[in-house]
């Protein structure tokens, strides 16, 4: 564990803390106090005790966790979505993705991952103060935007540009879209995407859906193919002493994930 470096605490009974390591600094919390001198150098997944006797796990946040704990500005795509999407829209090491918006950054992340160092991510967002967040959750993860592209992850461009009226690049492998009205932007993506290229299209109403699926239909039956539309259910299960069982809270509609192929017309 380093200076600087953001770890989340686990005690015994689940509960996260969430702090950023900072030499002389000190964390307190209700059964005690742990400096941060006392985590930095230990190893991802050790225990310590604090002053009030209670032990706490420490690990480096998996991208789930970090994504549920992050600060966010729009709502985000959940984990469990997040997932699916890097699996349906085929998301792959070396890939070149557009992805409109960036909201708080949650899926721009995981596709950055995805593609690898010889990747790229270009995410489009028409409001500045959610790409300032995005940037900085971004930033928190996987150090600055510019250095991206390098070990962990692809390359990142952030554009402040409503998607709306045009997209700049050409030959894209995959665009991804988590906005209201995906429809509007079909005609430029009839540009930019590369035959053969995935539009996924995440959105939570079933009218969206309906309205995007028609429009593709009636107006661009030469240009795409509709390949399938999905929702992902996912529920927890707990497990304490004899008693197994599912979780009585579960995350339940979301959105749904609508996957379309270009085609060479
Ligand atoms: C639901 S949020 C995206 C959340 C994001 N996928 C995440 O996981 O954090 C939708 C975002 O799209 C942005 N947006 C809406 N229309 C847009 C457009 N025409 N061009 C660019 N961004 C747009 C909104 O400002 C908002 O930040």
């Amino acid at each position: 564990m380093k200076e600087g470096e953001l770890v989340h605490l686990i005690d015994k009974k689940g509960k996260r803390y969430r702090i950023l390591l900072k030499t002389g600094s000190s964390f307190s919390f209700t059964r005690g106090t742990i400096s941060h001198d006392e985590i930095i150098g230990l190893e991802d997944g050790s225990v310590i005790k604090s002053a009030g006797g209670e032990n706490l796990l420490i690990v480096r946040p998996t991208l789930a966790e970090y994504i549920s704990k992050m600060r966010k500005g729009s709502q985000i795509i959940y984990p469990k979505d997040i997932a699916a999407i890097l699996m349906l829209a085929d998301i792959f090491p070396g890939a070149k993705v557009l992805e409109a918006g960036s909201g708080s950054g949650a899926l721009t992340m995981a596709l950055l991952r995805a593609v690898g160092k010889d990747g790229k991510v270009v995410s489009y967002e028409r409001r500045k103060e959610f790409s300032e967040i995005a940037r900085k959750n971004i930033e928190t993860f996987f150090g600055k935007v510019e250095s991206t592209g390098k070990e962990h992850s692809g390359e990142l461009i952030l554009k402040d540009k409503d998607v709306y009226e045009g997209i700049e690049e050409k030959e894209l492998d995959r665009i991804i879209l988590d906005l209201q009205e995906p429809w509007r932007v079909l005609k430029h993506i009839e540009q930019s995407l590369r035959n053969g290229g995935i539009l996924l299209c995440y959105n939570p109403t079933v009218l969206q859906i309906y309205k995007l699926s028609k429009r593709l239909e009636l107006r661009y039956p030469r240009s795409f193919r509709v390949m399938s539309i999905y929702e992902v259910g996912m529920r927890g299960w707990e497990i304490k002493g004899r008693s197994m069982r599912p979780e009585h809270k579960m995350i339940a509609h979301t959105g749904f994930i609508f996957v379309a192929r270009k085609i060479q017309n």
